[in-house]
């Protein structure tokens, strides 16, 4: 299992603090192998690497800019930036940045540029509230995967976060059955797409918690979860881990 911890635009230099129990956590042999990913804010990047340095913990970043070399892009971050500070994973084709203006054509040089720089990028897909009730999921995340991954030939470095984008930050998941049958869709769309995807993993993000966490995980096909809102809070986000393997 990989637990991606997506703070969003939260967070100060204090709060790195809260990694401490975590830290402890993957200390106990039953955790030692889960994969945990923190993608704080670039302002934090730097602190949180020197304070997971000895720890099996991994930095990741929330986004990048579609150009991987240096240039006259105010206010923006490239994937050779945040392979610099230490990050190993970036957060692509997140829906808060599809909301503003992120495309399938911009998704996809975000994802070579990050990928030229060998970072792991976690692929975001997922339907909109109104195309889940035209029943068009399917085509979306389709059109998603295909466009997004144009003209990439290797996918060791891609992993695929589901993430029904009228479930983030809504207290809202799927029903099991849609769930299952989403992740089935993913793969099948994943493997036509291309048969090196057969193994890819797939996450699952949106309002996972404490709570809902053990109905996710009942799909098998789930290798991992993005978690946004409740990783900000190092008792719940443990409580998940827990769960979600118990
Ligand atoms: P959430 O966010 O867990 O707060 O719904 C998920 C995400 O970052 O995509």
């Amino acid at each position: 299992m990989i637990y991606i911890a997506n703070w969003k635009m939260h967070g100060n230099p204090r709060d790195i603090a809260s990694l401490n129990p975590v830290i402890k956590l993957t200390k106990q042999k039953k955790y030692r192998n889960l994969k945990i990913v923190y993608c704080p804010p670039y302002t934090l990047l730097d602190l949180m690497k020197n304070k997971i340095k000895n720890s099996k913990l991994k930095l990741g970043a929330q986004n990048c800019h579609t150009n991987s070399d240096y240039g006259a892009f105010t206010g923006s971050i490239n994937s050779k930036m945040l392979k610099f500070i230490g990050a190993k994973f970036v957060i692509v084709g997140h829906s808060e940045n599809r909301n503003f203006g992120d495309s399938d054509f911009s998704i996809n040089k975000k994802i070579k540029s990050a990928l030229k720089e060998n970072l792991k990028v976690i692929l975001c897909i997922g339907e909109t509230l109104n195309e889940r009730r035209k029943k068009i999921t399917k085509k979306v995340l389709k059109k998603q995967i295909e466009n997004g991954l144009s003209k990439i030939k290797e996918f060791n470095n891609i992993l695929f976060a589901y993430e029904p984008r009228w479930s983030i930050g809504t207290g809202l998941i799927p029903k099991e059955k849609d769930l299952a049958k989403n992740i089935k869709d993913i793969k099948k769309i994943l493997i036509s797409s291309n048969k090196k995807l057969k193994n890819a993993k797939i996450l699952y993000g949106g309002s996972v918690n404490p709570i809902n966490v053990k109905e996710i995980m009942k799909i098998k096909d789930i290798k991992g979860l993005l978690i946004g809102g409740a990783s900000l809070n190092s008792k719940k986000f443990i409580d998940i881990i827990k769960k979600s393997i118990n």
